[in-house]
């Protein structure tokens, strides 16, 4: 059976894709953002590629003290949900959340409270049904901090680490916790960087990449594969020569 699935931030252009490879096969949606219009949409094409069910939910991901009760509107749509796709997210510039605090605490609150806080609103209806599954795009960022994005870096790595110990929690109970690492994606996020070059990979791709990793086993994917190898050389780069990087 093609299964129930909730994507919350489903405008993203890699949630977007992610919907539509389910959709392809059948899966039963909820599509959870902030814009409503993108949203009903998608929703559309979703049914037209023939998803069994297409459901919006409204609401600002970044207000955390509304984040319950859009879980539970996405999980009541579906009156259940097998995997719940957490893809929200912003790339904040540097220069200026590393110097103003409030705008620090803007892209912490995004990019990690907010993606936590939907986990452990939605982690106790997974572990009352015995199974499912809690999947979270973070990033290779968060795999080391360098200068030039720590603060999105920080958000990222906090969210795995946070992931890491909701899996051990989640074990016995049969809910699978998966953190999808991508690279360079091209969507709206990257659209100001210059996106050429063979580590730069389509949301299509890494959307296919995720899709395959949501009916495996596994708890971390890099996604294109090559990520793996070069995070592991970067986390391992002695810090006297990483330092001289600019990276
Ligand atoms: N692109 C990359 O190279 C890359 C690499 C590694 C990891 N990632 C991660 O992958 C995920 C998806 O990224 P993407 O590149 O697909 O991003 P994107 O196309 O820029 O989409 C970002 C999404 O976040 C939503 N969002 C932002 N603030 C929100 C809020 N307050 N409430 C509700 N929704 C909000 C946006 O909604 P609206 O449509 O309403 O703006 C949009 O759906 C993110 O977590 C990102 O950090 C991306």
């Amino acid at each position: 059976m093609p299964p129930r699935l909730a994507i919350f931030g489903a405008t993203s252009g890699i949630a977007a894709e992610v919907a539509r490879v389910h959709a392809e096969g059948g899966a039963a949606l909820v599509l959870v953002g902030r814009d409503r219009p993108a949203l009903d949409a998608l929703a559309s094409d979703l049914m037209v590629r023939g998803a069994r069910a297409a459901h919006v939910v409204t609401g600002d991901l970044a207000d955390i003290a509304g984040l319950n009760t859009i879980a539970g509107q996405a999980w009541e749509a579906l009156e259940a949900l097998d995997i719940a796709l957490i893809a929200h997210g912003s790339l904040p510039e540097q220069t200026v959340v590393r110097d103003d605090p409030v705008a620090l605490a803007e892209a912490i609150t995004l990019n990690f409270v907010s993606a936590a806080a939907l986990c452990a609103t939605l982690a106790p209806r997974f572990e009352a049904r015995r199974g499912g599954m809690l999947a979270v795009i973070t990033s290779v960022a968060g795999d080391r901090g360098r200068q030039s994005n720590y603060v999105y870096g920080a958000a990222k790595g906090g969210l795995q680490r946070f992931l890491q110990g909701l899996r051990h929690r989640l074990y016995p109970a049969g809910v699978r916790v998966l953190d999808i690492r991508p690279g360079f994606v091209s969507t709206r996020m990257t659209a100001h960087l210059p996106s050429s070059g063979p580590l730069w990979a389509t949301p299509r791709r890494v959307a296919k990449d995720i899709a395959r990793a949501l009916k495996g086993t596994g708890g971390v994917i890099y996604t294109p594969w090559f990520w793996r190898p070069i995070m592991l050389v970067v986390r391992l780069a002695p810090a006297a020569i990483f330092h001289r990087s600019r990276l």
